[in-house]
């Protein structure tokens, strides 16, 4: 069921590639236009723009490719996407592998204006496109008992150039409590400015869940277990002291090294002023409710 969660951007709102491509050339150019305007209401004061298709697919994490910023968008074009398939298992009613092209016709894909803000205190604001992952997890039908949702990257040596070093504990895992994988912001992300998603990005699926750190959107999905219990993931076990399970953006818990309380957006220039990261990277009216009594600093 799409559509539970009404968006304050709509289409028309999105700033067309081609005019954001031109609009970056008279901002260089040194001519002042009043930042904000094209952006939608929702985006507008924090916000000026979308990030551009460039910035989107050049400067990216998905160390199974390397841990430079560059190497994904170096690398990943090794990787096979084709046929793909998902493998739901645990807590549901019909286990099994899921084709991809048997999945995607089901799912009503739409456009997600979010803003995407990295532990590393860099921010984008990235038009996705994708389907309610709840969508996917009912389709599978989750049992009774199931409390959280884990998550399995693709693991191809041959493809993957990266996993011959030891970063962290391959493959690359994550995990969500039930209720945080069905809230209808939760998306699985196919495409980024209306087309495929690129390889270095995550596809052909990757998720998005836009108030928390953008680590926990792991990519090119393979397989998706029920669960009773937490599942591990891959940074909390890198470090659980800097990473925590839920990892919910929270300008006021510091990570150990940095401070969460502004960040950079990308392409805002090198010595564009940083930003100040908002609660729940601006989406604390729909997901607060999701933590009420929680102590957020012990579950960070
Ligand atoms: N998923 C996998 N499988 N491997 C990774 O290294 N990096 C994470 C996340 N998902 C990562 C991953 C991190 S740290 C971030 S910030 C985002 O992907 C980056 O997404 P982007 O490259 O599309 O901006």
């Amino acid at each position: 069921m799409a559509g539970r969660w009404k968006n304050d951007l709509t289409r028309a709102d999105v700033t067309p590639h081609a005019a954001y491509v031109n609009r970056r050339q008279l901002l260089a150019g040194g001519t002042a236009l009043g930042l904000g305007a094209i952006a939608g209401p929702g985006l507008a004061a924090a916000d000026p723009e979308l990030n551009s298709w460039e910035e989107i697919t050049s400067y990216n994490n998905f160390y199974e490719f390397g841990t430079g910023k560059d190497d994904p968008a170096r690398h990943a074009h090794k990787m096979t996407t084709e046929p793909w398939s998902i493998e739901i298992d645990g807590l549901v009613e019909r286990p099994g592998k899921y084709d991809f092209s048997d999945i995607m016709p089901e799912m009503a894909v739409e456009e997600r204006i979010y803003r995407f803000r990295c532990v590393e205190a860099w921010s984008m604001v990235i038009p996705w496109n994708g389907f309610e992952l709840a969508d996917l997890l009912n389709m599978a039908g989750v049992k009774d008992g199931a409390k959280y949702v884990a998550f399995q990257t693709l693991m191809r040596p041959e493809e993957m150039p990266g996993l011959r070093y030891p970063v962290i504990d391959w493959p690359y895992v994550e995990g969500l409590r039930l209720d945080e994988a069905m809230h209808p912001l939760t998306i699985m992300a196919t495409g980024i400015y209306g087309k495929p998603i690129p390889k270095q990005n995550g596809a052909p699926v990757r998720l998005v869940v836009p108030w928390k750190y953008g680590f926990k959107s792991i990519k090119s999905i393979v397989k998706i277990t029920l669960t009773a219990d937490e599942p591990p993931t891959s940074w909390n076990k890198y470090s659980a002291r800097e990473y925590g399970f839920y990892s919910n953006v929270n300008p006021t818990v510091n990570h150990p090294r940095w401070s969460q309380a502004e960040e950079r957006r990308i392409g805002g220039g090198l010595f564009a002023a940083k930003q100040p990261t908002l609660m729940f990277n601006g989406y604390e009216a729909e997901v607060a409710a999701l933590y009420d009594g929680m102590d957020l600093r012990k579950f960070h």
